[in-house]
């Protein structure tokens, strides 16, 4: 099993992260808004190490992607809006790879009525991103490699590890040292 962010450097990177968002936020309110499934641990930490007043909550978007011509293109389905008017918004996901998704939700959520719109991600497979988008925050740039842990499945699995490691879908699970 390869890996390719350790449980220690997950602390470490979150801690300076949170140290970074002090410093922007400047003792200002912020809402963090998690996006589902894959950014509940990464929300859970983060909350807990930031010094700054905080409220949480977060967003199921369903990301329907299009054929090969309309590649990126995601249509955003939102049940809950998060109540962040008037307020610093902060949006989580754990990894940006298109970009399409924290994309179309940040353009979503400029007409929520926040004083501001920021997003934070885990990872971020910069030399697959769409020009003309970047997160604002990110913990580790990675290879484009398929990867799972803290957060990031496969088929709905393995979210629940404590570190993110690669993973190849074409060999038994079991084989990299996953539970199958
Ligand atoms: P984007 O819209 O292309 O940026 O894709 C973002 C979403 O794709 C993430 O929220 C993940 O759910 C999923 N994703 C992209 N790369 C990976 C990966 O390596 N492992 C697991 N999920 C991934
Ligand atoms: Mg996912």
């Amino acid at each position: 099993m390869r890996t390719v962010i350790s449980a220690d450097e997950l602390r470490t990177g979150i801690a300076s992260l949170a140290r970074r968002l002090e410093t922007h936020y400047q003792g200002q309110p912020v809402m963090i808004v998690g996006l589902l499934n894959g950014s509940l641990l990464f929300l859970a930490d983060l909350v807990r190490e930031l010094r700054i007043p905080v409220e949480y909550d977060t967003l199921r978007v369903s990301a329907y992607r299009g054929e090969a011509t309309t590649a990126g293109a995601v249509r955003v389905e939102v049940g809950h809006v998060p109540p962040v008017r008037g307020r610093h918004l902060l949006l989580l996901d754990d990894i940006l790879d298109t970009g399409a998704t924290l994309q179309a939700v940040t353009e979503l959520a400029r007409g929520w009525g926040a004083l501001s719109v920021r997003t934070a991600v885990l990872l971020w497979k910069r030399d697959r991103t769409r020009a003309g988008f970047l997160p604002d925050e990110y913990i580790r740039e990675i290879p484009d490699v398929f990867v799972v842990g803290y957060g990031l499945d496969y088929n709905r699995k393995y979210r629940q590890l404590p570190k993110i490691v690669e993973f190849d879908p074409s060999i038994p699970a079991a084989r990299q040292g996953l539970p199958s």
